[in-house]
């Protein structure tokens, strides 16, 4: 079976060059010439741990291929994977499938014999069913078959989730492309991973439940922070304390700043304006997109009263400034909220990020960054750990530090509050 995957951003990428990693033949098509001729040299265009040497592998083992013709490249395939990408509709709330009905007109005048097309991206529920609208205008139904499997992977796991995922799910009603597609998975089903065959607007549905839930989840934990903040509790504690109810689970519960990423924000919102088509109210999510844009207000008074509410010429450092630890994406990072905020309040910004320097903070005032930990806290009033990166959870801030002892405030709880104050520093943590 030869596999073509459409779009070569975060999904189509990493699936693709995992795919041929697992012995398909495999061709990743994009409109961007530079991008491909720049994959053909094995460079990738994303940092992901893992991924170069995946492509670079499977590139010369000739498994996996580049390519700009959309049309040839769906010819020669079996399996189509769409994995263009979904935003949020400029100036609304609702996913833009300009690009996967755009790529869907290509793909119908490209069937010369029985293809499976299979939605990767995140798609509002009945996409499949316009897509499939869209195929049926010229080719017959007996020469396609429609099939949902969304992705859940995510950034700086991506090659692991893909490995070993918790589900495969398929959805699709037909029975030849549901054989076809187990067969395509076997390999990780035989590793482990449960597998799920639904209809194919359940399946479209799962992915933004999933992602919805999630977002929940880490919004409920980031509200019961606030109020053990108020009670003299640690949050970790009952992180644990309701993990244990193996009807709750133990991930996602951790504290921390507002969510982010290409995800969450963009998912939450896009199953409210679904929800809103069918005439249902999904009042909890909508509640939990509000408690997440609250949630850098809170931090940022908590950083207002922590610097005894003068913020004008004060040095604040930020350790980290992406969504999490492991990517180099900002989209949606709290960063991005709380940095051009504080600049304008007059404060002085240094920040490190161990995927360098970001553009989106190149014209704010006072907002510099530094190559290295050490110049990034020196003179500092407050050092803030916004991501989880490794290299930020064993620092000496003792020995890193000669003179002044700044204020660490620590938004992912990666220190013990005793051993800081040990050091000399003034320490504040979330939900603590
Ligand atoms: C997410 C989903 O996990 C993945 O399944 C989906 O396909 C794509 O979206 P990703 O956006 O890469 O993946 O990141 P994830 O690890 O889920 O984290 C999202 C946000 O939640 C980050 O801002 C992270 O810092 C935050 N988070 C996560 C918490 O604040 N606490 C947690 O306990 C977990």
């Amino acid at each position: 079976m030869k596999l073509c995957m459409i779009g070569t951003g975060y999904v189509g990428l990493v699936s693709g060059v995992c795919f041929a990693d697992l012995g398909n033949e495999v061709i990743c098509v994009d409109k961007d010439l530079n991008k491909i001729n720049f994959l053909k040299k094995g460079k990738v265009p994303i940092y992901e741990p893992g991924l170069s040497e995946l492509v670079t592998k499977n590139f010369r083992n000739k498994r996996l291929n580049f390519s700009t013709d959309l049309k040839k490249s769906v010819k020669e395939s079996d399996i189509i994977f769409i994995c263009v990408g979904t935003p949020t509709k400029k100036g609304g709330s609702s996913a833009d499938l300009s690009q996967i009905y755009n790529v869907t007109k290509e793909i119908s005048s490209s069937i010369n014999k029985f293809k499976i097309i299979i939605t990767k991206s995140t798609v509002p529920v009945t996409t499949g069913d316009e897509i499939e609208k869209i195929l049926s205008r010229k080719n017959s139904k007996k020469k396609f078959s429609v099939v949902s499997n969304p992705e859940f992977l995510r950034e700086g796991e991506a090659i692991r989730d893909f490995s070993f995922p918790d589900r495969v799910v398929i959805g699709t009603n037909d029975k030849k492309a549901a054989k076809i597609m187990k067969n395509l998975y076997s390999p990780l089903i035989s590793k482990g991973a449960s597998y799920l065959q639904t209809s194919r607007r359940a399946a479209e549905l799962i992915k933004y439940a999933s992602n919805a839930f999630l977002a929940t989840k880490i919004t409920f934990i980031n509200e019961i922070a606030n109020l053990c903040e108020k009670t003299g509790i640690n949050v970790e504690d009952i992180s644990i304390g309701m993990g244990l109810d193996k009807r709750i689970g133990s991930r996602f519960l951790r504290a921390g700043p507002a969510y982010g990423g290409s995800c969450f924000p963009k998912d939450t919102k896009a199953i409210i304006s679904t929800a809103d088509k069918f005439k249902t109210n999904l009042s909890v999510v909508k509640s939990v997109i509000k408690s997440n844009e609250n949630r850098s207000k809170i931090l940022l008074d908590r950083i207002y009263r922590m610097l005894k509410k003068k913020l004008k010429n004060k040095k604040i450092t930020f350790l980290g400034v992406t969504f999490k630890a492991n990517t180099d994406d900002m989209r949606d990072s709290s960063s991005l909220k709380m940095i051009p905020w504080l600049s304008k309040k007059g404060a002085i910004i240094k920040y490190f990020d161990p995927t360098g320097h970001k553009n989106e903070f190149s014209k704010l005032k006072n907002v510099t960054n530094k190559t290295s930990i050490k110049d990034a806290v020196q003179n500092s009033d407050l050092v803030i750990l916004h991501t989880e990166w490794n290299e930020f959870k064993s620092i000496n801030f003792k020995n890193l530090v000669k003179g002044k002892k700044f204020i660490i405030f620590d938004m992912r709880n990666l220190y013990s509050s005793l051993k800081i104050k040990q050091q000399g520093f003034k320490y504040y943590s979330v939900g603590k």
